[in-house]
């Protein structure tokens, strides 16, 4: 019998941008704060499938206080590389929010087109407040203004993938954020 290795998502990654253990410390630290600064508030954890997924599940456990969860799911990227502008909803919130204390949790802030709307799109509902919580910030990509209140790392303009953040649908479950390499681009899918 001949043994074919399977391929491995790891094995496509050009450069290693934020290590698993920087996420891990740096999650950490972002849950102590916001147990702290919503203790006692009746907090919303707001994220927006699919990319945040790995974050929130990590964030949610370092932030030991009362909270309910919810999920958006929005549309802006299309499968490329590039954001499309074009921001829809696909699936809305399950609870109502009036009168809650919002905190989007996201992977990425990029061009801001994405938080930009949903932000707008929560403070319609009413709630007490809407804070933001970004895992990595690319603020040389930015076209509209956001502000962050908790940021996890500053990177740069580099197409990134892992720990949720996806090239066509793949190098989501790698447990780091990491550049690809070039010919993966060129690969027929
Ligand atoms: C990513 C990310 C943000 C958005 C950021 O999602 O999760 O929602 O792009 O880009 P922007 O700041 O330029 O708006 P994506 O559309 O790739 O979907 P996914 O989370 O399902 O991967």
């Amino acid at each position: 019998m001949t043994l074919v290795a399977t391929p491995r998502p790891a094995d496509d990654i050009a450069e290693i941008l934020v290590n698993a253990e920087d996420i891990g410390a740096k999650v950490r630290e972002m849950g102590a704060r916001i147990a702290a600064d919503y203790a006692g508030r009746d907090l919303v954890l707001v994220s927006i499938l699919k990319g945040a997924l790995p974050f929130l599940a990590d964030l949610m456990r370092a932030t030991q206080i009362p909270l309910a969860l919810d999920f958006l799911e929005v549309s802006s990227y299309g499968t490329g590389t590039e954001s499309s502008g074009v921001v829809r909803i696909l699936k809305d919130l399950a609870q109502p929010i009036a009168g809650r204390d919002v905190l989007v949790v996201e992977d990425i802030l990029d061009t801001g087109q994405t938080l930009n709307y949903v932000i707008d799109h929560l403070h319609a509902q009413r709630p007490a407040s809407v804070r933001l919580c970004v895992l990595l910030d690319k603020p040389t990509r930015r076209v509209v203004p956001v502000e962050i209140d908790y940021r996890g790392f500053e990177i740069p303009d580099k197409f990134v993938v892992g720990y949720g953040l996806d090239y066509a649908e793949r190098y989501r479950n790698l447990p780091f954020v990491g550049v690809l390499k070039s010919e993966v681009y060129a690969r027929p899918s």
